[in-house]
């Protein structure tokens, strides 16, 4: 006998009786995914991590004379991108890519970097805002000590985030702003909720100041945004709800204030969270992007990361108690909402549909894995066995830096400090309100509601992400260390 429960290996009872391409792609899909989710395993495969390890080296490495295969030269204007793929899949399954890469790293995203402000996706191209999104969080990636805290053999004195132009960037991010409150994604480009996401991300990991109106009518543009369903369009006026817009739309809004606060105030949350829900399909346990569409092991982030930031804006700050047994610190769980999703089923679906042979994650199976699905199925996995939280706002928050380097300019009050983003806190342990069926691998929290349930066996634990900037959890001190260091708070 399987030891997923049925609803994970039957088709559905019920089926509609109007067929369309649609349907037929989705009972295709559907069928293919419970050959493999029926198979009995105990309790489902683990996570070929040297495999994935292997083909994640191949995206920084090349093959043996170091060249990339012939049909990625299409990505030329996704460098950045790959680079950042590949590190964080990488950092995911615990690779030290700080010692490993970082002096290429560095060497591939300098020549990206546009005097004019920003970094293109290749050399010679310009400034585009996922670009630059994506160069920084490789930067991030490889800054500060390695993770063992020994040296780095391959470190030279500069750090990768000085190669970043403050100032030019802080200019590149005022052209791009529109009157509306979005962003382009680039000079002339269009202007949607990916522009405010990277733009957000830039401005709030590198303490940029948001004087000059940087972020006038951004909050609101987000929350026009929202759709009749719930989800999130590209941008307001009729556009289809999206996981992949939803998830920078609500990272965006965690962003510019307290979770809960900004998400009430700002969203309906009742709808987001009957959209949300309607993501996850049975029997597979993937999530899909939009209504009517079929699963994919990339939604496992755009739309698993927004679950974590809707569950902690409605359980609201926490206080923290030390609890383990070495007194650290787990938030007190007084009346939280816990899963409002199956962790179980997406990392059933993820091991046993998304894991390719020889290597490599991917959308589901008969599909091939790439550096981009490799990167946010790995990252979706992460998300399902960790827990995320944050913490009480201190009374004294430090305000944003209101000078990068030589643009210096006077304190304002529309300066925002955009410090929520640095009081998110994970725990390795999940609140269950169904007792899981997998064996506790960490110490039991004897706070909790009920039990406490692991996702997987620990073989298969990933590496904490953070749940707005997709980077290393860790990483996001050893930027604030950076900043405080460079511009003095
Ligand atoms: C639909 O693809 C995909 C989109 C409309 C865009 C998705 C947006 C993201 C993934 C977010 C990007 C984030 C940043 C930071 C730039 P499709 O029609 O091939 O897939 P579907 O059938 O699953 O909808
Ligand atoms: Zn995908």
């Amino acid at each position: 006998m399987p030891l997923a429960p049925p609803l994970f290996t039957t088709l559905p009872f019920l089926h509609d009786a109007h067929v369309t391409p649609s349907s037929r792609d989705q009972d295709a899909t559907a069928s293919s995914c419970v050959r493999f989710l029926s198979y009995p395993e105990d309790p489902f495969p683990v996570l070929d991590r040297a495999a994935h390890i292997a083909f994640l080296e191949s995206g920084l490495n090349g093959d043996k004379t170091g060249k990339l295969p012939e049909y990625m030269v299409a990505l030329d204007a996704s460098r950045p991108w790959i680079i950042y793929w590949c590190l964080c899949g990488l950092a995911s399954l615990g690779i030290d890519v700080r010692r490993r890469y970082r002096s290429r790293v560095v060497a591939s995203i300098r020549p990206l970097q546009n005097s004019t402000g920003g970094f293109g996706g290749g050399n010679g191209q310009l400034s585009h805002m996922t670009a630059t999104y994506s160069a920084i969080l490789a930067l991030v990636i490889v800054s500060g000590p390695p993770p063992d805290g020994t040296d780095n053999s391959e470190d030279d004195d500069e750090d990768p985030l000085d190669i970043i132009n403050r100032l030019t960037l802080l200019r590149y991010l005022h052209s791009v702003k529109m009157d509306t409150g979005a962003f382009r994604v680039a000079l002339s480009g269009e202007a949607d909720v990916r522009g405010v996401y990277c733009a957000l991300t830039i401005i709030t990991l590198l303490r940029l100041p948001t004087t000059n109106g940087l972020l006038a009518g951004t909050r609101e543009y987000l929350g026009r945004c929202q759709t009749y369903e719930g989800g999130f369009g590209a941008m307001p006026g009729g556009n289809e709800a999206h996981g992949g817009y939803a998830f920078c739309a609500l990272a965006a809004l965690c962003m510019l204030g307290e979770p809960r606060e900004v998400l009430s105030d700002t969203l309906d949350l009742k709808t987001l969270v009957s959209w949300l829900s309607a993501r996850q399909y049975a029997p597979e346990g993937g999530l899909s992007g939009r209504t009517n569409k079929l699963v994919d092991g990339c939604y496992s982030t755009w739309v698993g990361g927004c679950w974590a930031l809707v569950e902690a804006a409605l359980n609201g700050p926490q206080k923290e108690v030390p609890l383990g047994p070495a007194g650290e610190l787990r938030p007190e769980n007084k009346g939280v909402v816990g899963s409002l999703w199956s962790r179980e089923g997406l990392a059933r679906y993820i091991l046993t549909c998304c894991q390719a042979m020889r290597g490599g994650l991917r959308d589901k199976p008969g599909k091939g894995p790439d550096f981009y699905h490799t990167c946010y199925v790995l990252l979706g996995l992460s998300g399902t066995q960790h827990y995320f939280y944050y913490v009480t706002h201190p009374a004294a928050a430090p305000s944003s830096v209101t000078s990068a380097d030589s643009f210096s300019t006077a304190p304002e009050a529309e300066d925002l400090p955009l410090t929520s983003a640095f009081l998110w806190r994970v725990s390795p342990s999940i609140p269950s309100v169904v007792k899981g069926v997998f064996e506790p691998v960490v110490e039991d929290l004897p706070a909790w509601p009920d039990d406490v349930a692991d996702v997987g066996v620990e073989g298969d634990r990933l590496r904490a992400q953070h749940p707005l900037f997709n980077v290393p959890f860790e990483c996001v001190d050893v930027v604030q260390a950076w900043v405080g260091e460079k511009v003095g708070f």
